[in-house]
């Protein structure tokens, strides 16, 4: 018996890195053998923040697909889509944005964060107000349950919820509340300490050759006290200590007492680490290797998926549309 239905996506915003893979894919790999999976590729999303330039959204999509693949999604027995091929959702957002309160959607802290942060860009648009309504109709229009997510999208789902229990109390029980299911892994820093993130350029990207492993590894900040080798180290306080933490918890106790005791240098260290992401990457590098070998792959298992997708999505869209009287 499966336990229910997962949605969950992410915006072709170019390739996945080892954040992306610690803090969610692992997690989908996983939840594929106990739930039916819907796993989507959100370009209408990506417009929301990058609707000036859309010159590589296409190329993006198909990245982000291969490594989707590469982390050990099976399409076999997960529904790997495009939102854009499902034109369900925007009907569905079009209705859900009838019933949601403006305020429900000025309130969102990602709201106010965002438009902070980007405030170069210009977002003050509709669309990007209502990003929450496009993100609950993604979820809604499956029916999903359940939603793996990081910590940063909470008032996202919450909100989600917000609007099912709405339309269920205004028309019809159609929906389920979905509920988020939170990773519990700690997110994984940047090579250089801050948060990892495409715009800083200190990723380890999913599909980085090996060369490029073992030089982002080596570039990693460690305890900036530790000067000397004979010196003893502070491992809490060092990055190249926060991945053997993430990727092999038992060597990092090692490595923590050998650092305290000043019993190995930070090279050596770096070195070890290196062999442990590459041990890590190695299976993903394999499986990406293999779709990059069969050009039209990615195409027709998307083709597939979103087929597969909108059939679902047009059985919801039918209940809702009774349940409104449309
Ligand atoms: N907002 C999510 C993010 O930035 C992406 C997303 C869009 C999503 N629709 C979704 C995630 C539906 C889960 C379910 O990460
Ligand atoms: Fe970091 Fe390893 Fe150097 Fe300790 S020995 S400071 S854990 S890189």
């Amino acid at each position: 018996m499966r336990k229910g239905r997962i949605l969950s996506g992410m915006r072709p915003t170019g390739r996945l890195h080892l954040g992306n893979l610690l803090g969610a894919l692992s997690n989908w790999v996983k939840l594929q053998d106990d739930y039916e999976c819907f796993f989507a590729v959100v370009d209408w999303h990506a417009l929301t923040t990058g609707y000036e330039d859309t010159s590589s959204i296409r190329e993006n999509v198909r990245e982000v697909v291969k490594d989707y693949l590469a982390a050990g999604i099976d399409p076999e027995r997960s529904t790997v889509f495009l939102q854009s091929g499902v034109k369900e959702h925007a009907e569905l957002h079009l209705l859900l944005s009838m019933i949601t309160p403006l305020g429900w959607l000025e309130r969102c802290p990602t709201y106010k964060d965002q438009l902070q942060q980007l405030a170069g860009r210009d977002i003050t648009t509709y669309g990007f107000l209502g990003y929450p309504v496009l993100m609950a109709s993604d979820i809604l229009v499956y029916r999903a349950d359940t939603v793996p997510v990081g910590e940063d999208q909470l008032p996202h789902l919450e909100l989600s919820r917000e609007i099912a229990r709405r339309f269920n109390f205004l028309y019809a029980p159609v929906f389920p509340e979905p509920k988020a299911l939170l990773n519990e892994v700690p997110t994984l820093v940047g090579t250089d300490g801050r948060k990892m993130s495409k715009s800083y350029g200190n990723t380890i990207q999913i599909a980085s050759t090996e060369e490029e492993v073992r030089k982002s590894v080596q570039s990693m900040v460690t305890d900036p006290a530790r000067i000397r080798k004979s010196d003893p180290g502070h491992p809490e306080v060092c990055t190249v200590y926060s991945y053997y933490k993430a990727l092999a918890p038992q060597l990092a106790e090692v490595r923590d007492t050998e650092c305290r005791n000043a019993g190995i240098g930070c090279v050596a260290c770096k070195k070890q680490l290196a062999d442990v992401v590459v041990e890590y990457l190695s299976p993903m590098w394999e499986r990406r290797n293999a779709v990059e070998k069969d050009p039209g792959m990615v195409d027709a298992l998307l083709e597939a998926g979103t087929s597969q997708a909108r059939q679902v999505a047009s059985a919801t869209m039918e209940q809702v549309r009774e349940a409104m009287k449309i």
